[in-house]
């Protein structure tokens, strides 16, 4: 039986290893954070999303094995990397998690065979890091370790698609490398795509979201015209939906968050400033989604908020998530803090830390009782309104998206 490893237990390699978990192989997960290994060790997961299926699927030791080093797994046969890949603090792509993944596994005594990278990174650095770290031990040198990179399209929250589902796009090194990394991720997804290049599936993967970045930011644009207008942006986007082709509804928000749309166009950017290429329009999307934050706290002065008792409804980074990595949310929240007698409410999320200090989630009842300013974040938050007499002295919907 092959021996299998997912590097990194977060929202994109804890999923992968449940799928894989099915497939016939020995699944090993690894992290560098030993707490985070302990944990899993002893049957608890930490994402709340997947706990149901963590504790119904795995049973640690016996059909998975979670590990702090990797060479404790002997000899590995298949290594696939699910590490982040952030913006440093220059904004630019920060790829270091990927290399010293990829320079863990060259460290082994025995390579693996068949390595596949899953993190997003900009295009053409799968190939770098594949010669930079084995050169002549790739099997297109005449080595034995094959390359591949497939993009992960994990969407938090989906409760319409699992991961299996998703149509898995998949490219190799080299013909050979590509039929090794389908053989296995046939037997786990339902659906291989196989890309013609490495470049072209990372493209790809910048593509899908870049693609959300900019219809999100044009959404924001028509909410704002279409709301001085006197309408109601959300019956637009209804109407607009009712044509059956050339039209995909994007919501419009107060920024984005997670780890993806706030980052990987960043990483498009970066390498086609690179090549001299400019693309203003991207440019211009991710400067008005990054003001987003901002601009609400503006139209909620706008609207007399400060220091006033102020609640908002979801704290996470979109609905039905308790992720809350860049939540606009978070950053409306400190700008609100220094004016206001700020909380928040969010049935996913129990905590946040802010500079050190801890605020907690307030409860259902503390919230239908709350006599401040409620501002409306995401539609977890949308169900009071809906559904209950609030007490609130007055309801704020920065999305426009409820007829108050
Ligand atoms: N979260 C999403 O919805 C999503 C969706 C699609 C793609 N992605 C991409 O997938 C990648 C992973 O994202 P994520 O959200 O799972 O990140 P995450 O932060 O949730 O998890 C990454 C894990 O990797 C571990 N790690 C860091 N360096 C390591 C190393 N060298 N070896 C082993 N483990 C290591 C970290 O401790 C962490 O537990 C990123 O490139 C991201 O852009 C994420």
């Amino acid at each position: 039986m092959k021996n299998v490893v997912v590097l990194g237990m977060g929202y994109v390699g804890l999923p992968l290893l449940l799928a894989l978990v099915k497939s016939k192989k020995r699944v090993f997960g690894y992290d560098i954070k030993s707490s985070l290994i302990d944990l899993l060790n002893q049957g608890e997961c930490h994402l709340n999303l997947w706990q149901e299926r963590f504790s119904k699927e795995i049973t640690p030791g016996e059909n998975t094995f979670f590990v702090s080093n990797l060479k404790s797994i002997g000899k590995i046969d298949i290594a696939i990397i699910c590490v982040p890949t952030p913006l440093n603090i220059n904004g630019d792509p920060d790829h270091s998690f990927v290399e010293t993944a990829v320079q863990s596994l060259s460290e082994l005594d025995i390579e693996p065979s068949l390595i596949i990278l899953e993190s997003t990174v900009a295009p053409g650095y799968t190939r770098a890091i594949a010669e930079k770290c084995f050169s002549s031990r790739l099997s297109i040198h005449e080595g034995s370790v094959h390359f591949c990179f497939s993009p992960e399209r994990e969407d938090p929250g989906n409760k319409n698609y699992s991961n299996v589902e998703i149509p898995k796009i998949l490219s190799g090194l080299s013909a050979k490398c590509l039929n090794l990394g389908a053989e296995l991720y046939m037997s786990v997804f339902n659906h291989v795509i196989k890309a013609s290049s490495l470049e072209a599936a990372e493209l790809c993967k910048l593509h899908e979201n870049t693609f959300r970045a900019v219809n999100i930011s044009y959404a924001n644009q028509m909410r704002n015209y279409s709301t001085h207008l006197g309408v109601n942006f959300d019956e637009v986007i209804s109407l607009a939906k009712s044509k059956p082709f050339g039209f995909m509804a994007f919501n419009s928000g107060i920024g984005v968050g997670g780890h993806c749309i706030p980052v990987d166009p960043h990483f498009l950017l970066s390498e086609a400033h690179k090549s001299g290429i400019e693309m203003p329009i991207v440019e211009k999307a991710m400067m008005e989604i990054e003001n987003g934050p901002r601009k609400t706290f503006d139209w909620l002065v706008k609207k007399g908020i400060l220091g006033k008792d102020v609640l908002l409804t979801g704290i996470a980074y979109k609905d039905g998530v308790s992720d809350i990595r860049c939540s606009p949310a978070i950053e409306l929240f400190i700008l609100l803090k220094k004016k206001c007698n700020v909380h928040f409410w969010d049935n996913k999320v129990s905590q946040i830390e802010i500079d050190g200090n801890a605020f907690i989630s307030v409860s259902d009842d503390f919230f239908k009782g709350f006599h401040g300013v409620v501002i409306v974040i995401n539609d977890t938050g949308k169900r009071f309104v809906d559904d209950s007499k609030l007490s609130a002295s007055l309801v704020l919907d920065p999305r426009y998206r409820i007829t108050l």
